[in-house]
């Protein structure tokens, strides 16, 4: 067992930006910063809806997750060539890498841009050559989870997957994103079922405005691994001590609960509770572009506004590794990067 040595607070924020880490939940058209926006609508011969870069940066602001999704919806508009999807792609993982993300689990969805008249495969062909590019270019790997879109049908789900199959060699699992209020995750018990057959690793969106239910549910009907966001597990002692035992992780996401009014005030958060209770909690961006932070950014931020320490710093950085769908050789190296950087930091 790793002891971790007391660091005072004023040295804790370079403690966080150090230490190698994984995200585990990033959408990668929430990483579509306006600067590039614009950049693309200009490529494609198209008219922003907002005159510069700042006008549209003071549109970001949230009632809830449905009023951004509407306005995060409105920025995919620009995504039109492979070359689009790789040059977003490539800036999320510099940045990340920037802010020492070694391994990526990125998640995005091709409904919006089949939507769009788009294809499935411009979308998935684009978001991997720039991962691949990555491991030399940043040193940094990084898979992909494709997410189905809740709004939508079963039926729309299914021809989502079935278009994907072709690049069934690209995709590490499969996710659950967008309106979560009213669509459960029963909804698609059946197609999880048939991605879980095809030995996709399963994750879904649960718990972030809606109830402990959809936690359960997404547990136990559609058998998925980790749960994005579930931070309204704490409603639910039973959920809590069930996390807590199957070692189900939860890709918390602080910055965005802040900015879609799931908590209040980042002081009232509860990733000190539910790293209290033993689960297996990490930190990640979510849609970082609209949110007001990358990785590191919430980090500090949480940190400080919840008294935590470098020993809560060292769990969380382990738990990303320890949660991602990364083989164990590698789960290895990347723990033993992390245990270098506490030892060396002083
Ligand atoms: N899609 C992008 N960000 C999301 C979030 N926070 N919740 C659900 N779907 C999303
Ligand atoms: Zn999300």
């Amino acid at each position: 067992m790793f002891e971790v040595k007391p660091v005072a607070a004023e040295r804790l924020p370079e403690l966080l930006r150090l230490m190698p880490k994984a995200e585990l939940h990033i959408h990668i058209e929430g990483s579509l910063e306006p600067e590039l926006m614009f950049a693309l609508a200009q490529r494609n011969g198209l008219t922003m809806k907002y005159p510069d870069v700042e006008s549209l940066r003071r549109a970001y602001v949230f009632d809830d997750l449905q009023s951004f999704l509407d306005i995060y919806h409105a920025g995919t508009l620009v995504l039109r060539t492979e070359q689009d999807f790789y040059d977003m792609t490539h800036a999320y993982l510099a940045r990340a890498a920037a802010d020492k993300v070694v391994h990526a689990e990125i998640f995005f969805d091709t409904q919006t841009h089949t939507g769009h008249g788009l294809s499935a495969d411009v979308v998935i062909s684009g978001l991997h050559r720039a991962c691949v590019d990555a491991r030399t270019e940043f040193g940094i790997s990084a898979s992909l989870i494709l997410c189905f879109l809740r709004h939508l049908s079963e039926q729309e789900a299914f021809e989502c997957l079935e278009q994907a199959l072709p690049h069934r060699d690209k995709l590490v699992g499969i996710g659950l994103a967008s309106s979560e209020l009213g669509h459960p995750p029963e909804k698609f018990a059946r197609v999880f079922a048939k991605a879980r057959a095809l030995g996709l690793h399963l994750v879904a969106h649960a718990g972030e405005e809606g109830p402990p239910a959809y936690i359960w549910s997404a547990l136990d009907v559609l058998k998925v691994e980790r749960i994005d966001h579930g931070v309204q597990a704490v409603k639910d002692a039973a959920l809590m001590a069930r996390l807590a035992q199957d070692r189900i992780a939860l890709t918390v996401c602080p910055l965005s609960n802040l900015k879609l009014r799931v908590f209040a005030t980042l002081a009232q958060h509860s990733l000190g509770q539910l790293l209290q209770a033993g689960i297996t909690a990490t930190v990640n961006s979510d849609d970082p572009a609209y949110f007001g932070g990358y990785i590191n950014q919430n980090f500090t931020e949480t940190f400080a506004a919840l008294g935590l320490t470098a020993q809560h710093a060292w769990q969380l950085a382990r738990n990303s590794f320890e949660a991602s769908f990364i083989d164990d050789s590698m789960k290895k190296r990347y723990l033993d990067r992390l245990r270098e950087t506490f030892e060396n930091f002083v």
